[in-house]
């Protein structure tokens, strides 16, 4: 997972590390929702609050974008990443290499081909792949949350984790690695409601973190909240749940429409070559079901 920690991407991590199908094998961070040694410290805590310090290494990656100045989302997040919740600050270190240097080893080194689920911005996908060209054989798929085919969260045209950083938006796409794009098209769908929140408080000691986490969360409504990082990890285990479309995507990467993710939504204009498998409809109340099932079975 390469990650911004935030608020929905604790949860995914939480999810992530607790799923016994699941077999995470690093966690990467880049600045995103705010400065990177907070999402790195972020991750490191969530990490140690599952007792998998010892297990689960941490790389920190990229301070800035690419090319834009950065812009964290401290609005919606605070000014920890993760308000809500008092974690131990005793957490342990992360690695002593970045966090392209830490994906091309693991990559490289792994028996099998990897699934590589960036929920933050792909600063450090798009790095990766300039220096490394050689790991794209090596990663089954991209399962990432960003973009929407309709409005965004950042400007009416923009998501937030392509907004942030487009330029390495338009290398991940172009990478020519197959990638589902998990974008507010079905993330804005499937809020975790008030009713799962409630369920999940009285759970067990991770149901009380993430339910506190969670409801600090500035984007909540009186619907509910949605977890746009966690729907990567429900995809990955049920895209049963989900419906795709096959298309091809390009990213604006200037102008009004900056970090737009722009589809071909006729898939005639690159004589139907598509690059990626977008999520555009999901079940919701399946996703709060999965969510409760994933949150009860979490040990501290
Ligand atoms: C994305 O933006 C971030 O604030 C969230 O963590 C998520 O990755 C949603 O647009
Ligand atoms: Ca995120």
């Amino acid at each position: 997972m390469d990650t911004d920690p935030g608020i929905d991407d604790a949860a995914a991590l939480s999810v992530a590390i607790n799923d016994p199908k699941l077999d995470l094998k690093l966690v990467t961070t880049v600045a995103g929702n705010v400065t990177v040694d907070k999402t790195t410290k972020n991750a490191l805590k969530i990490i140690s609050f599952f007792n998998q310090g010892d297990k689960i290494p941490v790389a920190a990656g990229a301070v800035q974008p690419l090319i834009k100045p950065f812009e964290d989302a401290a609005r919606i997040h605070g000014e920890s990443g993760m308000r809500g919740y008092q974690f131990s600050n005793e957490t342990p270190e992360p690695l002593k290499m970045t966090a392209v240097q830490a994906l091309h080893k693991y990559i490289m080194e792994s028996d099998e081909k990897v699934t590589l689920v960036p929920t933050g911005s792909y600063t450090n996908i798009a790095l990766l792949f300039s220096e490394y060209p050689e790991v794209k054989d090596k990663i089954e798929r991209i399962v990432a949350m960003g973009g929407t085919l309709g409005y965004g969260n950042m400007t009416s045209a923009a998501e937030f984790n392509v907004f942030t950083d487009p330029h390495a938006a338009k290398i991940m796409y172009q990478a020519g690695v197959p990638i589902v794009m998990v974008g507010l098209d079905v993330t804005n769908k499937a809020l975790l409601t008030h009713e799962t929140l409630a369920e999940i408080e009285t759970m067990n000691p991770a149901g009380k973190m993430l339910h506190d986490i969670i409801i600090s969360d500035g984007d909540r409504n009186e619907n509910g909240v949605a977890m746009h990082d966690v729907n990567t990890i429900f995809y990955l285990l049920h895209p049963e749940f989900m419906q795709t479309k096959p298309l091809w995507i390009d990213i604006q990467t200037e102008g009004p429409a900056n970090g737009e993710t722009v589809a071909d939504i006729r898939v005639a204009y690159h004589n139907g070559k598509t690059n990626a498998e977008v999520c555009v409809d999901i079940d919701s109340q399946a996703f709060n079901d999965w969510f409760k099932a994933e949150v009860k079975q979490m040990k501290v």
